[in-house]
Parts: structure tokens; C-alpha cells; sequence
């Protein structure tokens, strides 16, 4: 019934379904259970599709193991360094692909290939981190006053829409904010079956880590820059801000190194650098300030210990006031003075004719 799938259809402008894989994946209860028990979508939403930056790429251009209809299961899943058969570069003119991202990603702290051996299945593949992202989620459509200007010259509306939703993602720098960048890494660098794996194979393979690679997470919620980000300020560090380049930012958050590489931005070489970004008169002292400070007992003994008691004296002299003022008040009412909000706010002394004002 169905026919081998040789070749394609010629570049496609926006999304068809020139394959035909939707007559089945249109249906939203496609899917099943997986062998670990856990319930999988094969549902793939067209309206939806239609409108994320992938739209323009044929499904088999990513799923380039499916040779023929109806297909077999899967094993490797979407290696995101294929070359799209459809779409060129238009500056190199080169079938497009994002080998370039993933051959920088490889040599990054936490490269790994998509079908993960082993203890690699801890770190980051592409898709840990992106989806298929939505153009401009918060337009409906792209703004008809602007698509009207580029008109007038283009002519056509679809082209003028679809460089439109192309460039402006990319002028308004639409990205991650600073607390979703603080909970991505987070997913990972807090969990402590995985620091644990990881120090285990480390010492198995005789590697170093990061004196601060366990505690990461929450030694960084612990600093200034953690607090204040919490609380939504945008201008204190988050992890990528000292940890990537600002420099080519969008290439450098792929190639993520440890502190021991004189490359990373954290590194004793290049930490006055990063720190000056914001901080402009940061000097080598300055730089010494601990981003990753903790006061766990067992992180950092000194300051647990001071911190403890720090503690005890300021709650001590809390209860030692506000037990002075119940006391005082205490005593007050005992010998029939009272407070009133009159002429000022004060103590009254109630008596039986009149109520006069205490001095
Ligand atoms: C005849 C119906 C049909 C068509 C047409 C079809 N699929 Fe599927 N697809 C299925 C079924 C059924 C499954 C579930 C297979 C399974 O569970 O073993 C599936 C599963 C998948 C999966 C998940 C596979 C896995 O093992 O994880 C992908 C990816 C996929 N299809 C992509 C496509 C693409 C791309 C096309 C178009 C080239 C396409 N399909 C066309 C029926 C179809
Ligand atoms: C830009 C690349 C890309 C395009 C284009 C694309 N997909 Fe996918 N698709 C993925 C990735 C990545 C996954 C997640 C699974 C993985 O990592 O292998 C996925 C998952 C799926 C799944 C679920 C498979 C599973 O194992 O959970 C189905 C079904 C599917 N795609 C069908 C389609 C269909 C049909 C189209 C065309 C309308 C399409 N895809 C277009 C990249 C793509
Ligand atoms: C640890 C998380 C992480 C991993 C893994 C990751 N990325 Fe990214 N990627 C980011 C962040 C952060 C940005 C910056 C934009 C933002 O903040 O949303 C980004 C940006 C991008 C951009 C630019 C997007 C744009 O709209 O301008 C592309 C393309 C990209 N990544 C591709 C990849 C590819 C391909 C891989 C796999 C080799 C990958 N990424 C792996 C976090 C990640
Ligand atoms: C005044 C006429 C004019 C207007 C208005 C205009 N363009 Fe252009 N555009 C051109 C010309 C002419 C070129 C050819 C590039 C060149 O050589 O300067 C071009 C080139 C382009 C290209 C590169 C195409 C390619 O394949 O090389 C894109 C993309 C583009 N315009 C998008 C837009 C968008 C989006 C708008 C609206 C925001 C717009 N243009 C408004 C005249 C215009
Ligand atoms: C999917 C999980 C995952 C995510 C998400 C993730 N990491 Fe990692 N990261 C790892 C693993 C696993 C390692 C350990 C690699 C090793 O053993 O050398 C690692 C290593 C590192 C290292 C080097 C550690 C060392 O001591 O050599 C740094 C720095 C780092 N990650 C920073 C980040 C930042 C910043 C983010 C957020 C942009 C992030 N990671 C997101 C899993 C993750
Ligand atoms: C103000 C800058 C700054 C911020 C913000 C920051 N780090 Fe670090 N990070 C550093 C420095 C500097 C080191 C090296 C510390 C040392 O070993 O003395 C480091 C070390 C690490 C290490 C240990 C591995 C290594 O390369 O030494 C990991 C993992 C790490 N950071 C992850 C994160 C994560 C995840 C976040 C966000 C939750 C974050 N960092 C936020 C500066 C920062
Ligand atoms: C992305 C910008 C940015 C980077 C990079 C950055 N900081 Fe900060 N940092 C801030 C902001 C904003 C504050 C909030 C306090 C303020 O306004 O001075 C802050 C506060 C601090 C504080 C709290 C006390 C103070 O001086 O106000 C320390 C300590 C600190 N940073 C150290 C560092 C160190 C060390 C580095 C480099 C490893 C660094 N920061 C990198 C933005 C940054």
C-alpha cells in the first residue's frame, strides 16, 4: 500500500505533509507504553508544528532512519547533527545542519553522543535542553503593520512572514531568562544520585572534579547573585553568565569547560574578566569572593559555626527587646494605664472623672 520513500519533494516553504506522516500522527491518541512502563505521545499536533522553527524541515529530514512506510521502531532516535536535504544554508549554500553546534558541544564538559553508553546518559543531549520552540509564542500572527512594509518591495506576504518571524526572534533576543537558566542547570547539578554517580566514575577513572562540583546548586542559592536572581532581579550572574563566554554567547553556552581549563571564564586566568563584566572595578581580590560560598557544616565548618552563632546572638537580643516591652507594658497596665490614639497616641491613665494624659 504504501511506497518506498525515495527522494523528496523539492524545498517546501512552509510545513506540508508531503510524506504523508501525519495520516497517522494526526491522531492524539497515538502512542504507547514504553518497555520502563512509562506512557509515550506519537501524537504530533499540525497547527501547532506549523508554527515552530522546525516548520520548514520534513519530518524525515530529522527522523532520517525511517526508510519506508509503514516503519519500523526506532533505536537512535534524532541525532541533531543530520544534514537537512531540504533546506540549504543560504549563506554557504550548503545543506543546513547543526553539526557545527554539536562538534563544539562534543568537546564541552558535557559532550556525549545522542545513544548515550554507560554513564554519559547523565549529561545533556540537545533535546535535554530544546524543544521545537515556537516563533514569537507571544504574537499570534506576525505584526500586519511591519508584514505590510516588506510587501511593498517583496511582494509576497508568505516570504515577508516567514524572514519576519525568522529574524526578529533573533533581534528581540528572545531567550532563556535568568531563572530558567538557574533551573535548567539545576535539574541536573542538584540532584544528588547523579554527583554521586558522577564522583564514583571519576575516581574510577582517576579525574578530577570541581572542588565545587557538589555542591553547585546550593552554594549558588546560597550566594548574593542566587538570592537576588530568586527573587527576579535580571542583573546578578546566573550560571551562564560566569560559566559561557559572553563573547559569541550563543556558540560558548555549548561549550561549557571546567574551572581547571585556563579556556573557562571561571578559570583563576580569566575569573577578573568575568566578574568585571558587572562588576567594573573587580580586581583580583575581588575576584577571590567566593561565587559558590556555603555554610553546610560539612562544606565549610567555619562559617557554619560562625553563622550558628551570629544566629544565636541576634535572636537572643530579639526576645531579650521584645520581652523588655512586654514586660514594661505588663507593668503599665497592672498599675491602670492604657493605651489610647488621642492628641498624639500615648499612654492614658483612665481615672474616675477624666482621662488624663501620662507624661
Ligand atoms: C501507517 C501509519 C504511519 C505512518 C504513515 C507513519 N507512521 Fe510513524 N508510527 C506509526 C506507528 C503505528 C508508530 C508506533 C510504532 C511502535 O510503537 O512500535 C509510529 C511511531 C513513530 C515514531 C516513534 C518511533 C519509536 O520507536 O520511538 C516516529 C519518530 C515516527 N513514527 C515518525 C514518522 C514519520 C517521520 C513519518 C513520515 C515519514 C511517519 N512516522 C509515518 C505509524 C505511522
Ligand atoms: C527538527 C527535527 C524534527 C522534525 C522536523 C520532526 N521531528 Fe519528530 N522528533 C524530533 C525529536 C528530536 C524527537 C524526540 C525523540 C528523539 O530525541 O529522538 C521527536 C519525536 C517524535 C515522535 C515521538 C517519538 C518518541 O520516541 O517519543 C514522533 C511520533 C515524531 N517525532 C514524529 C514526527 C513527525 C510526523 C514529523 C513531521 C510532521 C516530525 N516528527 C518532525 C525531531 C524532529
Ligand atoms: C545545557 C543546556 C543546553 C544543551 C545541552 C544544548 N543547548 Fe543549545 N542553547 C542553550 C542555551 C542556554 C541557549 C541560549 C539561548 C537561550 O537561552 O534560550 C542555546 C541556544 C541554541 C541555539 C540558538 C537558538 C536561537 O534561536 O538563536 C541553537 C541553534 C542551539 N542552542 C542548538 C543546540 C544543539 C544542536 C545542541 C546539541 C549539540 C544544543 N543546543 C545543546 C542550552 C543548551
Ligand atoms: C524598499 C524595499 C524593501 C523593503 C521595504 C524590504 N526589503 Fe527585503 N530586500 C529588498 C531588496 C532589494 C533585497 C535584495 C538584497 C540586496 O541586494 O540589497 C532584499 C533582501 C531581503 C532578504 C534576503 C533574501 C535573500 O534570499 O537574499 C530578506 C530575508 C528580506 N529582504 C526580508 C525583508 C523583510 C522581512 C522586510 C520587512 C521587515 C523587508 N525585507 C523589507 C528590498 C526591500
Ligand atoms: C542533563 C544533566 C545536566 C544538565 C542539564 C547540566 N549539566 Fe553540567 N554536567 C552534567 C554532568 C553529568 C557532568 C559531569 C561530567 C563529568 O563527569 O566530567 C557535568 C559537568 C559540568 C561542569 C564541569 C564539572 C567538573 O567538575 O568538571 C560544569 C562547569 C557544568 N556541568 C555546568 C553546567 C551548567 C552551567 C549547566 C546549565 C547551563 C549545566 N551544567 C547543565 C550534567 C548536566
Ligand atoms: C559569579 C560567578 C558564578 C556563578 C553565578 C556560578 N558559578 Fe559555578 N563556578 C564559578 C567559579 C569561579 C567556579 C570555580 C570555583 C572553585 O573551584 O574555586 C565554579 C565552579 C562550578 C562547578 C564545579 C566545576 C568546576 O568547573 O570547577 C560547577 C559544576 C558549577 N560551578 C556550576 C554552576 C551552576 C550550575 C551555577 C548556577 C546554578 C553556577 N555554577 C553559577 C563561578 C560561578
Ligand atoms: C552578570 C553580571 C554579574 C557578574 C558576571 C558577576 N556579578 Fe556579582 N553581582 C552582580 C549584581 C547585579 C550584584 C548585586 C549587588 C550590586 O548591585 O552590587 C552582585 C553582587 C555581588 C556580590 C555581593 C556584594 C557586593 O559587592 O555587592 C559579590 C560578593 C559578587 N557579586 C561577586 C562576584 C564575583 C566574585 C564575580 C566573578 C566571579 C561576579 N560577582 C560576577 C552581577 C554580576
Amino acid at each position: 500500500m504504501f511506497a518506498l520513500l525515495v527522494g523528496h519533494a523539492g524545498p517546501a516553504l512552509a510545513f506540508e505533509d508531503d510524506e504523508a506522516c501525519l495520516m497517522c500522527h494526526k491522531y492524539p491518541k497515538m502512542g504507547r507504553i514504553d518497555e520502563d512502563g512509562k506512557q509515550k505521545s506519537y501524537y504530533v499536533m499540525p497547527h501547532v508544528f506549523t508554527k515552530t522553527v522546525h516548520r520548514n524541515v520534513p519530518c524525515r529530514d530529522c527522523h532520517k532512519e525511517i526508510r519506508e512506510l509503514p516503519h519500523k521502531p526506532l533505536s537512535t532516535g534524532v541525532t541533531c547533527d543530520s544534514e537537512c536535504h531540504s533546506i540549504q544554508n543560504p549563506s554557504t549554500g550548503k545543506p543546513f545542519s547543526h553539526k557545527p553546534i554539536v562538534d563544539t558541544f562534543r568537546k564541552s564538559v558535557h559532550g556525549r553522543e545522542k545513544v548515550a553508553t554507560g554513564s554519559d546518559a547523565d549529561k545533556p543531549y540537545c533535546v535535554n535542553c530544546h524543544t521545537n520552540p515556537l516563533y514569537n509564542a507571544k504574537e499570534e500572527k506576525p505584526p500586519k503593520h511591519i508584514v505590510d512594509r516588506c510587501v511593498v518591495c517583496h511582494e509576497d506576504s508568505g516570504f515577508a512572514e516567514k524572514w519576519y518571524n525568522h529574524t526578529s526572534r533573533r533581534i528581540r533576543e528572545i531567550k532563556r531568562s535568568p531563572q530558567e537558566i538557574v533551573e535548567m542547570c539545576s535539574a541536573c547539578h542538584a540532584d544528588k544520585g547523579m554527583i554521586e554517580r558522577r564522583q564514583q566514575v571519576a575516581a574510577q577513572e582517576g579525574r578530577e572534579l570541581g572542588r565545587k562540583f557538589p555542591i553547585a546548586v546550593t552554594s549558588y542559592e546560597e550566594s548574593f547573585h542566587g538570592k537576588v536572581t530568586k527573587y527576579g532581579n535580571a542583573d546578578a550572574a546566573n550560571c551562564l553568565n560566569c560559566h559561557a563566554d559572553a563573547v559569541n554567547y550563543y556558540l560558548s553556552v555549548h561549550e561549557l569547560l571546567p574551572s581547571r581549563d585556563p579556556k573557562s571564564p571561571v578559570s583563576s586566568q580569566k575569573r577578573v574578566e568575568t566578574c568585571k563584566q558587572c562588576h567594573v572595578r573587580a580586581d583580583s581580590n575581588y575576584a577571590a569572593l567566593d561565587p559558590h560560598p556555603s555554610s553546610k557544616k560539612e562544606d565549610n565548618a567555619f562559617k557554619h559555626y560562625a553563622e550558628l552563632i551570629y544566629g544565636i546572638v541576634g535572636n537572643s537580643v530579639l526576645v531579650a527587646l521584645v520581652g523588655l516591652a512586654a514586660f514594661e507594658t505588663w507593668g503599665r497596665m497592672r498599675d491602670g494605664v492604657s493605651w489610647r490614639f488621642r492628641e498624639g497616641s500615648s499612654w492614658w491613665r483612665r481615672t474616675r472623672r477624666k482621662s488624663n494624659r501620662i507624661p
